[in-house]
């Protein structure tokens, strides 16, 4: 979409002379699932994976990320004062997600465009904005890789105690719990997370991007 105040600015390096250099396609892996469900594990497998290949990735992790771009109220507070966080800090409302998935994809999009590999790893539970940040990208660069973990095994794990505070009523909103989580329709991967182990995800995601010649 055109903007009549600021411009595109082109590139002096283009997108394929980084991915020559880089050795891969940029692209991005946008792992979804529930809390627990293996995201953080198998996104950082996958992201050694490919630097032991030679390949140019970099995790953003959704509990990482909400330290710094998309912080929260509660650390924006310290430093920039109460009003500041109270306009730009990101919780977990409908609303907040949904920005918080909107920034994601747009730093995502960047790493593709700089021949990276970006691997996100977001509950992003719901449907219209992944769906958003697939729409932003060439086609094909949009990787979605559905971690389908039954819910009773992800509250069995529970390594925060967060699906213990919701459901206890401490923690409210919580994915899965009472708030809902939208399974992708089409995603280009499922991965079992029930069964299979995490090392064993990591590889099934190697092998597809070495289908699609991403790498
Ligand atoms: S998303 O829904 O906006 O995509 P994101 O992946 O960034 O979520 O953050 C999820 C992490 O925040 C969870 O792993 C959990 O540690 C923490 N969290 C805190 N409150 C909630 C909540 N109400 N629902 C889900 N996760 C929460």
């Amino acid at each position: 979409m055109s903007n009549i105040e600021v411009h595109w600015h082109e590139h002096a390096v283009s997108r394929q002379e980084r991915e020559t250099l880089n050795n891969n396609k940029g692209c991005v892996l946008w792992f979804t699932g529930l809390s627990a469900c293996g995201k953080s594990t198998v996104a950082n497998l996958v992201d050694h994976l490919l630097y032991k290949l030679g390949k140019h990735s970099f995790v953003l992790d959704g509990d990482n990320v909400r330290h710094g771009l998309n912080a929260g109220p509660g650390i924006l507070k310290d430093i920039h004062g109460e009003e500041f966080a109270k306009r730009f800090g990101l919780g977990f409302s409908a609303q907040d997600r949904e920005e918080n998935i909107r920034r994601i994809g747009a730093v995502a999009k960047l790493f593709a465009d700089a021949g990276l590999i970006a691997v996100t790893a977001f509950i992003s539970p719901y449907r219209v904005d992944r769906d958003h940040v697939r729409k932003s990208l060439p086609s094909g660069d949009f990787i979605e890789i559905f971690i389908d973990t039954p819910i009773e095994i992800c509250e069995q794990r529970d390594p925060k105690g967060l699906y213990k505070k919701a459901r206890a009523g401490e923690l409210k909103g919580f994915t899965g719990i009472d708030d809902p989580y939208e399974a992708p329709i089409n995603p280009e991967l499922v991965l079992d997370g029930g069964k299979k182990t995490a090392q064993q995800l990591a590889e099934e995601v190697i092998a597809f991007l070495k289908t699609q010649q991403k790498i």
